[in-house]
């Protein structure tokens, strides 16, 4: 009977952790700390639901020369939007992140739907986030 039940956590574990062998964690700790962003609290983002609903090229994308998306190399956001706007890619990092994220939170409330995501601050910033606690604990 013990071993069934090994057996049964395990299989269990495997169904969970499939979605990571896809290549993307389910939910998402967004931070731009790395590139010397930090004033607000990580981002939580559910990333397989938002999968769920939209194609993959709704937020991701690679532009070929007529700016038509190539599907995007999944890369991260930081990889081509530089904190700061540079010639090649006018659109900084920060601001890359709002006008998706915030943006068509907006429209789908404008457009009334049944079901749309936060648009105020604290609402995406989290205080409670571990990794702001751990910086509020710091500054103590
Ligand atoms: C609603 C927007 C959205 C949709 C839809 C979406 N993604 Fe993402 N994805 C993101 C964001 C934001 C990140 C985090 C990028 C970062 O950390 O710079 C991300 C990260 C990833 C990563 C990890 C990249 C890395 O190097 O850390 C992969 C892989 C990925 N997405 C693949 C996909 C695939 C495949 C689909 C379609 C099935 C998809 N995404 C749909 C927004 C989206
Ligand atoms: C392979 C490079 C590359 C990656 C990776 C990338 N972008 Fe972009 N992005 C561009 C280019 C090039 C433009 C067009 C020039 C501009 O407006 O900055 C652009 C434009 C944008 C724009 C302006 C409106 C639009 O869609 O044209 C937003 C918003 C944006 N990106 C958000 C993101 C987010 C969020 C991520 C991560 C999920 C991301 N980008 C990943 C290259 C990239
Ligand atoms: C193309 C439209 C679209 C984009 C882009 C988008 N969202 Fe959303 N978001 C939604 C919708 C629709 C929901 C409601 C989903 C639900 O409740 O089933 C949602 C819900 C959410 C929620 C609350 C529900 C939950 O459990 O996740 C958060 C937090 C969120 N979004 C964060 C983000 C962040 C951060 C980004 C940018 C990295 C982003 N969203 C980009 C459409 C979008
Ligand atoms: C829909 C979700 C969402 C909302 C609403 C939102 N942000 Fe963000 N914001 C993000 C994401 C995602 C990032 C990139 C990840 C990070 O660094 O936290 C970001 C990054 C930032 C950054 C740069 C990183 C840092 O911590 O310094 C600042 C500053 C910021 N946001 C301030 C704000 C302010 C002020 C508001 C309200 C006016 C706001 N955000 C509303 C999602 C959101």
């Amino acid at each position: 009977m013990k071993y069934l039940l090994t057996f049964l956590a395990m299989v269990l574990a495997l169904a969970l952790a499939a979605p990571l062998v896809l290549g993307q964690e389910d939910v998402m700790k967004i931070s731009s700390a790395a590139q010397g962003l930090k004033d607000r609290p990580p981002v939580t983002f559910s990333h397989a639901k938002h999968s769920e609903i939209y194609e993959c090229t709704t937020c991701h994308h690679e532009y070929n020369e007529y700016l038509a998306n190539q599907g995007g190399g999944e890369a991260k956001c930081s990889e081509c939007h530089q904190p700061s706007a540079t010639a090649k890619n006018p659109t900084p990092l920060t601001l890359a992140y709002h006008q998706q994220c915030k943006s068509c939170h907006l429209r789908l409330l404008e457009f009334k739907a049944p079901k749309t995501g936060p648009i105020m601050c604290g609402d995406c910033h989290r205080q409670g986030a571990p990794a702001a606690k751990a910086k509020e604990a710091k500054k103590k």
